[in-house]
């Protein structure tokens, strides 16, 4: 692990505060910094002055400390660490992060960064199970937070079953994971995955058998290699993958600016099936039949975001990455695909039906760049994604 890591630790207001002493010593014989943000209900179960001198620097948890916000303000508190760690993370801390709000010190932070932010959640069994907690837990995963926890066990208020935090030492092996996590750590990639929707009225719309599962699959493979993942993805039947930042969208034009607006990144790979056209006057209410002859649609060619992206003057990626979903010819059109878009790999497959590869959970795949092809053995998407992980690490090497 590099020297001098930095943690940020939000101590929040629950029974299991007791337990963050341990860990900030833990953190610090690990050879980790830490500065320690307490809420105000945090101070009811533990003293700031233990915080303070275990941490060795002095625990804030005023949003209005004059001399202490001109010295220090929340924005800079939210950027000096590598890794925002909140433990004892309550219901209360998880709720205010899923909807924003900004109404202390620790909540201003939490919106205010632009760091990892990892959750050690605390709670009685059933404010963990209530609906409200599990909507809030879905949505913080899907915009890229990390959670160690909560285990199942013995509550201190006497009930049993999950929303017990996790040990320090656990804790501590998460944030240990997180800081020697893989060749791809610090590197921002951005993946396309999904279909695309295009509205033909506001009832109908043209779309794609495309299941998501392999852009979803790479998106989580490059996460675990330590990747910063931008998740843009249209409709999908695939399961959100988690660790890392998921944007929704539905068209193609939305997918564009979606991926711009996460840009710039190290790596971009697209596996999104993009609708190649868009109905161009979408009806503003449903269309009625017209005894007999049916609609007549106009079609408008969508923007190439893998051609722009991979044909980018300023600020390219260093490695773009393109599928070629083909149904005859395959390699040929794959290398002039290549060559087209400007991309540096394609990763063609044969989608025709007979394949089962497009909704299906296997794939097989040639890797096409500079150098030549390089034809990979039928396997499941997670192991293609896998694969591709591992090669995009070598890529970067030690970068
Ligand atoms: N792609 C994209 N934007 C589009 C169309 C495609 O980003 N508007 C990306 C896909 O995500 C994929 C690659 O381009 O990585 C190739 O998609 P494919 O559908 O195979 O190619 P097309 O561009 O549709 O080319 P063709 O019509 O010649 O098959």
């Amino acid at each position: 692990m590099k020297k001098g890591r930095k943690v940020l630790l939000i101590v929040g207001g629950g029974i299991a505060a007791y337990k963050c002493l341990e860990l900030i010593r833990r953190l610090r014989e690990s050879g980790i910094s830490v500065t320690a943000v307490m809420t105000n209900a945090a101070k009811e179960f533990v003293t700031p002055l233990s915080v303070s001198v275990l941490a060795g620097s002095e625990a804030r948890s005023s949003l209005f400390e004059l001399g202490e916000e001109a010295k220090f303000g929340h924005i800079e508190l939210s950027r000096s660490a590598d890794l925002i760690v909140v433990a004892p993370a309550t219901a209360d801390i998880m709720a205010k992060i899923a909807g924003g709000h900004a109404d202390d010190l620790a909540s201003t932070v939490l919106l205010a960064t632009d760091k990892p932010v990892l959750l050690a959640p605390a709670m009685n069994v059933r404010m963990w199970e209530h609906a409200s907690t599990r909507r809030n837990f879905a949505t913080l995963k899907e915009d890229g937070i990390r959670f160690v926890g909560p285990v199942d066990g013995e509550m201190a208020c006497g009930e049993f079953g999950p929303g017990r935090m996790s040990e320090p030492a656990e804790i501590l092996a998460a944030i240990l994971q997180f800081f020697e996590s893989g060749p791809l750590a610090g590197v921002h990639a951005v993946v396309t995955s999904g279909t695309t929707r295009e509205p033909i009225d506001p009832i109908r719309y043209l779309a794609n058998r495309s299941s998501g599962r392999q852009g979803a699959a790479i998106a989580e493979a490059l996460a675990a290699q330590g990747a910063d993942v931008s998740f843009v993805t249209g409709p999908a039947a695939a399961e959100t993958p988690n660790g890392v930042r998921t944007i929704q969208v539905e068209t193609a034009l939305e997918m564009r600016d979606a991926v711009f607006h996460a840009l710039p990144a190290e790596v971009a790979v697209f596996a999104a099936a993009v609708a190649d056209w868009r109905v161009r006057n979408p009806s503003a209410s449903k269309i009625k039949k017209d005894g007999g002859t049916g609609p007549r649609l106009e079609f408008a060619e969508n923007p190439d975001i893998l051609a722009e992206v991979a044909q980018l003057q300023a600020d390219r990626p260093r490695l773009v990455v393109g599928f070629a979903a083909e149904t005859g010819d395959l390699i040929d059109n794959a290398v002039k695909k290549r060559k087209r878009k400007g991309c540096d790999w394609i990763l063609a497959n044969d989608v025709s039906p007979g394949t089962g590869v497009m909704g299906g959970c296997r794939n097989e795949i040639t890797l096409i760049s500079e150098r030549g092809t390089e034809t990979w053995p039928e396997m499941s998407k997670r192991d293609v994604a896998e694969r591709l992980a591992m090669r995009i690490a070598a890529q970067f090497g030690d970068h």
